[in-house]
């Protein structure tokens, strides 16, 4: 497989990496995006995504939609930080190491539908930033009130030092597929806008001191049960692997456009330093070639209630119904679901997800060169 850490990237890792290189430091993290890195943002505020979420490694439910960690808690761990808090979730967190403004559901661009209309997150990108620009002054103001404060809030400089993530699009993408928008509809008309709002985040994040940008690029979404199972797609519109071939087209042409506007960032935020990740490829690999690296199901979700994909919409995973009097567990997990790469036909598995990040972790330790 080609490198993951994209050419932008690669290109100059000879010429100033070898002479310069020094280790890099990130006191925080603060992180922007949807379920893919969401460490209890719309548990806080929605209600608590229940078992059997975070069996695999918390033991309970953990306001993660996966049976364990992240690619976010992957990388946290790696930097030697403790876990995001959600900047939602007011009850026993700690911000003294950055925080997490992602919330399951939520696209780049803010959609005229309600939550409960279309199970997309109120929280889009431009909501996510004036959180963050709200923590960022109100966290120094409480923090001079001293004590407990100076534990739980980050020091003043950590906004200019944090590595500043974003894990979002997946949901633009799929939200005007939802809508019977066609791919050439999207590909036209709505990824440019979405690209520019995009930009603009980054550009007011900039402007307010962030200064190393980690952004992921989506994932192909033609591969994930509940994307594949919305419409009833033709055997033909399947590539030999099995996933829906036009919407991973979709998510490469977003991606492209997505790479060229970090070109762009990086052109106009002088000060800035950027790393294109390319998880398109390591979700890609892990799906087409699941078998080779030790999974026994790809395309098959861990915990969900039958049809072709073990997924149903109206039968999730964790799912009981109420059956005579007696309750039945219908939305059960596995029995490996350390061998699945599908957590809930929505999102991975833990052990997906720590595959992702040992493809993509070698650029964390430079993330804050300028290249
Ligand atoms: C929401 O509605 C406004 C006004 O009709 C429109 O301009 C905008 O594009 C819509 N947003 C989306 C995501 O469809
Ligand atoms: C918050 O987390 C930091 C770093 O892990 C720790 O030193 C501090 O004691 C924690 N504060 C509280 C109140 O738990």
């Amino acid at each position: 497989m080609k490198s993951i850490i994209s050419s932008l990237f690669a290109l100059s890792l000879l010429s100033s990496f070898t002479i310069t290189a020094h280790q890099c430091h990130f006191p925080a993290i603060f992180n922007f995006g949807d379920s893919n890195s969401d460490t209890g943002g719309l548990s806080a505020a929605f209600g608590q995504a229940g078992p059997p979420h975070g069996s695999s490694f918390f033991g309970s439910p953990a306001g993660r939609y996966c049976d364990g960690r992240l690619v976010i808690d992957f990388i946290a761990e790696s930097l030697e930080l403790p876990y995001l808090s959600a900047f939602l979730d007011s009850v026993g967190s700690n911000f003294s190491h950055g925080a997490n403004f992602a919330t399951a559901g939520s696209p780049i661009r803010a959609l005229n539908s309600t939550l409960r209309q279309s199970g997309f997150s109120p929280f889009s990108l431009d909501v996510q930033f004036v959180q963050f620009s709200n923590f960022h002054d109100r966290s120094q103001t409480v923090r001079s009130r001293g004590g407990i404060y100076t534990t739980i809030l980050p020091e003043a400089d950590s906004f200019s030092k944090a590595l500043y993530t974003f894990d979002i699009g997946q949901n633009d993408l799929t939200a005007g597929y939802f809508a019977k928008k066609t791919v050439e509809q999207l590909e036209t008309y709505d990824v440019p806008e979405i690209i520019s709002q995009f930009k603009t985040a980054v550009t007011n994040i900039y402007a307010q001191g962030g200064r190393y940008f980690w952004i992921h690029n989506t994932g192909p979404i033609g591969c994930l049960p509940y994307v594949i199972e919305w419409f009833p797609l033709q055997a033909s519109e399947f590539d030999s692997h099995g996933c829906a071939s036009s919407l991973n087209q979709l998510a490469q042409r977003f991606n492209n456009a997505l790479k060229q506007a970090v070109i762009e960032l990086k052109a106009s935020l002088s000060e800035a330093a950027f790393t294109y990740v390319d998880v398109y490829s390591a979700k890609h690999e892990l799906f087409v070639h699941a078998q080779g690296h030790g999974f026994k199901r790809s395309l098959v979700s861990c915990c969900g209630h039958g049809g072709k994909y073990n997924y149903n919409k109206h039968i999730g995973c964790g799912k009981k119904v109420v059956v005579k009097g007696k309750e039945i567990y219908v939305g059960k997990p596995c029995d490996e679901p350390n061998k699945a790469v599908v957590w809930d036909g929505v999102h991975f598995t833990q052990a997906a997800n720590k595959f992702i990040f040992d493809k993509i972790a070698t650029g964390l330790s430079m993330a804050c060169h300028r290249h």
